[in-house]
């Protein structure tokens, strides 16, 4: 069983999804940087995505990925366990459980670039604050777990 964890503060909230408005704003689709960045740092995870020839299955589990942060730095009403649950999904594609917190990181990354001067010290705790948390369910052990 999860350790559940205690809800986004709302102010942190605020700032985060204030500055994934104005990434979306300012840098359209972040797709093509995160996974750029992702391919560069982690090579091995390129050649998984052998059937996304579009580059639709990369674009479908990114927006699934933002929509689940706005689920779980609000309502929080499945985000916490989808990520647990996709962890162990992807296993089955041998992607490594720490490659999710990279990934994470690497989001938080693009969405800091790209709002640029605009980027705020409240964005940065929120997201830092938000990388912890996210971490707190990438880590948890899963169905198997003694
Ligand atoms: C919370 C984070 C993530 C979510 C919500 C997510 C979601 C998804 C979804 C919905 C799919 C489509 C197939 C399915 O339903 O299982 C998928 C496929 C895939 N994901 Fe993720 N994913 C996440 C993180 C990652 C990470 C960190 C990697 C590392 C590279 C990754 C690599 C893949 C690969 C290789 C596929 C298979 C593509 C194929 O069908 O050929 N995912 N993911």
């Amino acid at each position: 069983m999860s350790r559940l964890l205690a809800p986004t503060d709302p102010a942190d909230a605020t700032a985060i999804e204030a500055s994934l408005e104005l990434a979306a704003e300012r840098g359209g689709d972040l797709a093509p940087a995160v996974y750029a960045r992702l391919f560069a740092r982690e090579p091995q995870m390129q050649a998984l995505f052998w059937r996304d020839t579009s580059g639709a299955i990369k674009g479908e589990m990114l927006a699934k990925v933002f929509e689940a942060i706005f689920d779980f730095i609000g309502p929080r009403i499945y985000a916490h366990h989808l990520i647990e649950t996709e962890v162990i999904t992807h296993e089955g594609y041998e992607v490594p459980r720490a490659v999710f917190a990279t990934f994470f990181g690497i989001v938080a990354e693009v969405v800091r670039e790209t709002c640029g001067a605009d980027w705020t010290p409240a964005m940065d705790g929120a997201w830092r604050r938000l990388l912890t948390d996210l971490d707190h369910y990438v880590a948890q052990r899963g169905r198997a777990a003694a």
